[in-house]
């Protein structure tokens, strides 16, 4: 009986022994790939910048032309890679804010998207384990950060750089749309971005198309290697 006893212990011990080092490999992998993300970005800040403000140059406030070239050009940079070019645009409730979007790609460490309304919101940024940068396409976006005293000012052809754990409270007047870049880990994000739809909105054929898109755009740049 003894023995026995002493065997299915030391059993349980190695199990938990390998149970630590399986979840000791997994944290040491997290850390490894969250300080070398910038691997699998295949797009940049600085591009994203520099061909926004070239489309609103082309196209002015014609913002369906304006997203046009950003998004052809990105198609001729990527070959062809990586980019959803349906218009698949679904209402996006989060943080208080509505507006739409049109989700360009979707991955594990990267997402690019159209989002604005043409009325005007305001609203919680979130916060985010993902680099945010919001580039005004159209309109003017306003941010508020607590203890100042005066509004950040975001007009077209700008950049809000939203950075990884910081929050504040931003406001669109009137029409406003944005290129809205986001890198580092996306799935965390998620959760912010579907909270609304539980708390207030009870959307579900949106969330469900949200989900769909996102899911299939995600898996599909995984099975390309693209994390
Ligand atoms: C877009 O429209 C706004 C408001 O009418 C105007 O201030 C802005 O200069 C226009 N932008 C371009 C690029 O034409």
């Amino acid at each position: 009986m003894a023995s026995s006893k002493n065997t299915s212990a030391a059993r349980g011990t190695s199990t938990l022994t390998i149970l630590a080092l399986v979840f000791a490999a997994l944290v040491a992998l997290f850390v490894y790939l969250d300080q070398h993300l910038d691997w699998f970005y295949v797009f940049t800040p600085e591009h994203l910048h520099d061909v926004s403000q070239r489309a609103i140059a082309a196209h002015g406030n014609d913002t369906r032309a304006v997203v046009g070239y950003i998004v052809g050009e990105l198609d001729q940079k990527l070959g062809g890679k990586h980019l959803n070019f349906d218009e698949e645009w679904v209402f996006n409730n989060a943080g208080g804010a509505m507006g739409a979007m049109y989700i360009i790609h979707a991955s594990i460490t990267e997402y690019l998207i159209v989002f604005g309304t043409a009325i005007g919101t305001e609203g919680h940024t979130g916060r985010h384990t993902a680099d945010d940068y919001f580039h005004i396409l159209q309109g003017t976006q306003l941010a508020y950060v607590p203890g100042s005293y005066e509004p950040e000012v975001y007009p077209q052809g700008s950049v809000h750089h939203l950075h990884r754990g910081d929050v504040k409270q931003y406001k669109m007047d009137d029409s406003c749309f944005a290129l809205e870049y986001a890198r580092g880990w996306i799935p965390p994000m998620l959760g912010f971005g579907y909270a609304d739809t539980f708390t207030s909105t009870l959307d579900f054929p949106t969330l469900w198309a949200t989900t769909r898109i996102t899911g299939r755009e995600m898996i599909s740049n995984l099975l390309q290697g693209k994390l």
